[in-house]
């Protein structure tokens, strides 16, 4: 097909647009908690680490496959392997995953809905309350959120790469950093603050072991929006001239100073609260963070700010993790809608009104999972525990092949597509690459460890996840 492609208007739209991409829940509340319980600074610098020396790499990788195809991941996967079987297994994997990833991410985005709303109408008593969102998930309202926010990313997405994409983009990610600079501003003055800081920052080295530094990958890997064919979609999107490595560069550093400061905002306020808090009292999962905790610490506030100060800054906090989760989503969702553009000439509406339909059919199987329909809620037992079918999902597809996509795209840009063309499309639009240090270390890292490293995650993961087997203790 020689359809001319879609392409963001500018080199910036593009940042913003896969920035809004890897800015997400994953930065604004699980960062800062693993960082917090995994020794602080020095979990930091793992990440930091990671997010260089591996994740960007990768990051790269994508954004070249998909700009030399010039297709959405499943057919970029085929074209540049002259239509081998075995790669275009791969790009249905890329395909489905992001499908999967998207309908999960689409709950929670509709619980946050749920909880700007609430925050805003002056219900935060409500929020702070002991079974508050337990109740709150299985009561019929989330099925008027999920109209909400599923007509949101809709209307965004119907506009287009430019005027859809981008553009909310560029008024979205701008609005999410001075919330989040607000946010810090002021939970920086409250009380005690600075123990939060300390925990957050002072380096505990001996926290640092095997399932840290893998979980410190994960997380890595997920907040830069890898494995999930987005990259390789929105690479497609880039204009020739724009240079790959400095591009992926920014992104890279925008979401770690975003999970930065997300820890600037979190772990004061917490502390605030509790200035005795044991952060190995918090949850480890996000979930539990964002619903039930926070919205007591925010609750916590109105002894110094009042209830309606304390309302305000609950509204804001969650209209922020709202928005970041919205650009991801609208990402995460064009990877299949492009595939149904590119591959088979729909227009855009009639593929996103498909996907809308198939997608909202499991999201809504999800919202039942919560104990309303009994088999939904027990829909698979593995390693000895009952799984929903939103558990599961979360766990063959977040934990389990996002690693394995990361795998299988080194193994092709390096070994598939050859590194020769790689490397040429990097270069093309940027000449100061050529010979860098840069272009050495990946050239040698992308075909030898990263990809060593990412299987290493993937058995660890599978051993564990469904056979309850650790080997790292
Ligand atoms: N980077 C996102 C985050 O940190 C992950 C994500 C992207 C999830 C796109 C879904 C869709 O939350």
């Amino acid at each position: 097909m020689t359809v001319s492609r879609e392409q963001f208007g500018s080199r910036l739209g593009f940042i913003l647009a896969a920035a809004g991409s890897a800015v997400g829940i994953g930065n604004l509340v699980g960062f800062p908690v693993a960082a917090a319980k995994n020794g602080g600074g020095a979990f930091l610098l793992i990440y930091a680490l990671f997010v260089f020396l591996v994740c960007l790499p990768i990051m790269m990788a994508e954004l070249s496959v998909g700009r030399h195809a010039q297709k959405d991941p499943l057919g970029a996967y085929r074209d540049l392997s002259d239509k081998s079987v075995l790669w275009s297994l791969a790009g249905w994997l890329v395909l489905i995953t992001p499908y999967m990833i998207a309908i999960f991410y689409m709950v929670i985005t509709v619980w946050l809905f749920g909880f700007v709303y609430e925050a805003v109408t002056g219900n935060l008593d409500q929020l702070a309350g002991p079974d508050y969102f337990n109740q709150f998930i299985n009561s019929n309202a989330v099925f008027v959120y999920f109209a909400i926010v599923a007509a949101v990313v809709n209307i965004i997405l119907v506009g287009g790469v430019k005027e859809g994409i981008e553009r909310a983009a560029k008024i979205m990610m701008p609005l999410l950093f001075v919330m989040l600079i607000g946010l810090v501003i002021f939970v920086l003055t409250l009380d005690n603050a600075f123990a939060g800081v300390r925990y957050y920052l002072v380096p505990d080295f001996s926290k640092i072991n095997a399932s840290v530094i893998n979980g410190a990958l994960s997380q890595a890997f997920f907040s830069l929006s890898l494995g999930m064919g987005i990259m390789i979609t929105y690479g497609s999107y880039m204009r020739r001239g724009d240079s790959i490595s400095n591009s992926a560069k920014f992104v890279a550093m925008t979401d770690t100073a975003v999970a930065f400061s997300a820890g600037l905002m979190i772990l004061p306020a917490i502390f605030a609260f509790n200035p005795l808090t044991n952060t190995a009292d918090l949850s480890d999962s996000s979930i539990g963070l964002i619903f039930t905790f926070l919205p007591k610490i925010f609750l916590a506030l109105q002894a110094t700010i009042g209830y309606f100060g304390a309302s305000a800054v609950a509204s804001l906090f969650f209209l922020l993790v709202l928005f970041a989760a919205i650009t991801s989503l609208v990402s995460i969702t064009e990877v299949p809608a492009a595939s149904l553009v590119t591959g088979k000439g729909y227009s855009r509406p009639k593929a996103l009104l498909l996907l809308s339909l198939s997608m909202a059919v499991i999201s809504i199987a999800c919202i039942l999972s919560f104990g309303r329909v009994g088999f939904l809620t027990e829909f698979a037992s593995y390693a000895g525990q009952s799984k929903s079918i939103f558990d599961v999902i979360i766990d063959v597809f977040y934990d389990t092949i996002l690693p394995l996509n990361g795998l299988l795209v080194c193994l092709f840009v390096i070994y598939r597509w050859k590194k020769h063309n790689f490397h040429v499309e990097l270069e093309h639009s940027d000449l100061s690459y050529r010979g860098s240090v840069v272009e050495r270390y990946i050239d040698f890292s992308l075909g030898t460890f990263i990809p060593l490293i990412l299987a290493l995650v993937f058995i660890n993961t599978v051993a564990l996840k469904y056979f309850g087997f650790s080997f790292v203790g």
